[in-house]
C-alpha cells in the first residue's frame, strides 16, 4: 500500500498494492535497539540506583524532560521494580518472536531503507543461523501471483504454502525450536487471498496515440523475456542480466536444503510438511510480469534505479546517489522524485544499478512512447 501525489493532481492517492515506502527495518531495528539497549546492565544500574530520579539534579530544581520520553501511563503506586521486570520480559518476547538472539550484533548491520530490506538475509540469519552476504532487495510483487509457481527475485520459492509459512516467519510468528505459534488455517486463508491480488491501474493521465506507438517497441525490446507464461523459462543467469548478483549467489543450495529440512520438520496447528520440495536454489533472476510496473519504482531486485527513465538510460550512465521514500510521483520519467530519508548510494556492496541495457539504444521520443505504453500494462 502506498500514498502519492504528482503534480497533476491536488489530492493524494492510496493504491492498493503499490510497493510500499515503509522502512521495516528501521522500525523493527529500533524496537530493537531498544530493547537491547533497556536491558544493558549500565541502564539497568542507573535505574536501581536512582528510583526516585532525584540524583543528577540540584534539590528544587527541575529536569528537562522531552515529551516522547514520557508517553507510558505509570499509575500511582506502581511497583516500579516490578514493571521493569515485566518489561524485560516483554522485550525478550518480542526478540524470541523475531528470531533475534539475546546478544547484540557486534557491529549494526547495513540499512536498507524504505521499501526495501536483507529479507533472505535476515531469514537465513533468524531461522537457520546461516548469515549471508547482505543483500539488499525490493519488496516482492504481490500481484498474479496465481499465474507463478515460483516466486521472489531468484524463483527459489514455491507458491503458495512455503512463500506464506516463510514470510509469516520472518515477519514475527512465534517459534519455539521446531513449533511455530501459527494457525495453518490463517495462513491457508492468507495465502488463498493474496493469490487473487490484481495489479493497481496507472492512476494519471496516459497519452493514448504516445502508448500506441510504444507497444511495438515493448514487442521486440522486452517481450521475449518479460511476456508468456511465467515459467522457469523466464529466468536468466547473472552473466547474462549483468544486474547486481549478490541476491542471486547468496541463495545457495545449502541454503535451500535448510530451508526444506526446516518446512520438513516444522509442527504447527493444521501444518502438514508438503511432500514436494517448497525451495531451491537458481542462481538466476526472473523477469516477471511488467503489468503494474508503473508502481513498483524503484527499479530492479534492489531498487536501485530510481525511475524508468534511468532504467532506460547506458547502465554507466544512470544516477550512482539518490533518495528513496519519496511519494511524489514523476509522471515523465515513471517513478518516484529523489526525495526522502534514505540515500542509496549505488557504489555500495549490493547496491549496483548495473545491467539491464535494455531498450537503452532507443532514441529519446521512442523511450518516451515506450514508457507511455508500460503505464497501460
Ligand atoms: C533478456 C531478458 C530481458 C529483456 C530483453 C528485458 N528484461 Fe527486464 N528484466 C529481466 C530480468 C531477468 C529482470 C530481473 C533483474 C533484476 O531485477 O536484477 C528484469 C527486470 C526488469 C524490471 C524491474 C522490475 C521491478 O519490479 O523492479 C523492469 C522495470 C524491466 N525489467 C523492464 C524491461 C523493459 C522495459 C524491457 C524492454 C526495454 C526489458 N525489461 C527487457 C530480463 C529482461
Amino acid at each position: 500500500m502506498a500514498q502519492i501525489t504528482s503534480k497533476s493532481v491536488d489530492q493524494p492517492i492510496r493504491i492498493l498494492g503499490a510497493t510500499s515506502h515503509f522502512d521495516v527495518e528501521e522500525f523493527f531495528g529500533s524496537i530493537l535497539a531498544a530493547t537491547f539497549k533497556t536491558s544493558d546492565p549500565v541502564n539497568i544500574a542507573i535505574m536501581r540506583d536512582d528510583a526516585f530520579g532525584a540524583k543528577r539534579v540540584p534539590v528544587g530544581k527541575l529536569h528537562k524532560i522531552d515529551n516522547a520520553d514520557v508517553r507510558q501511563s505509570f499509575e500511582p503506586g506502581v511497583d516500579l521494580a516490578a514493571r521493569t521486570t515485566a518489561m524485560l520480559k516483554l522485550f525478550h518476547n518480542m526478540r524470541a518472536a523475531l528470531h533475534v538472539p539475546d546478544q547484540p550484533p557486534e557491529k549494526a548491520p547495513p540499512s536498507s531503507g524504505s521499501g526495501r530490506n536483507d529479507a533472505f538475509g535476515l531469514l537465513a540469519a533468524g531461522l537457520l543461523n546461516l548469515p549471508q552476504p547482505y543483500s539488499p532487495i525490493k519488496f516482492g510483487l504481490v500481484w498474479n501471483i496465481d499465474k507463478r509457481t515460483w516466486v521472489h527475485w531468484d524463483g527459489n520459492t514455491k507458491s503458495p504454502i512455503a512463500r506464506n509459512l516463510l514470510a509469516s516467519l520472518g515477519l514475527g510468528a512465534p517459534l519455539h525450536g521446531k513449533h511455530a505459534d501459527l494457525q495453518f488455517e490463517m495462513v491457508k486463508r492468507q495465502t488463498d487471498l493474496t493469490e487473487k491480488i490484481r495489479p493497481p491501474l496507472y492512476p494519471f493521465a496516459i497519452d493514448r496515440a504516445a502508448a500506441q506507438r510504444g507497444a511495438p517497441l515493448f514487442a521486440s525490446n522486452c517481450n521475449s523475456c518479460h511476456g508468456g507464461p511465467e515459467s522457469d523459462k523466464r529466468l536468466y543467469s547473472v552473466a547474462e542480466i549483468g544486474t547486481d548478483p549478490h541476491r542471486a549467489g547468496m541463495f545457495t543450495q545449502k541454503l535451500a536444503d535448510g530451508f526444506n529440512t526446516f518446512l520438513a520438520e516444522l509442527e504447527a496447528e493444521g501444518y502438514r510438511p508438503p511432500k514436494e520440495v517448497g525451495v531451491r536454489s537458481t542462481g538466476k533472476y526472473f523477469a516477471a510480469t511488467l503489468s503494474g510496473v508503473w508502481a513498483r519504482s524503484p527499479y530492479l531486485h534492489n531498487g536501485s534505479v530510481r525511475t524508468m527513465q534511468d532504467l532506460l538510460t547506458p547502465s554507466q550512465q544512470r544516477e550512482m546517489r539518490f533518495h528513496r521514500g519519496s511519494h511524489v510521483f514523476d509522471e515523465g520519467a515513471m517513478g518516484y522524485t529523489d526525495e526522502g530519508a534514505y540515500i542509496l548510494d549505488a557504489t555500495a556492496s549490493g547496491n549496483s544499478n548495473s545491467g539491464h541495457d535494455y531498450g537503452t539504444k532507443l532514441s529519446a521520443a521512442e523511450k518516451r512512447d515506450l514508457i507511455e505504453y508500460l503505464k497501460t500494462l
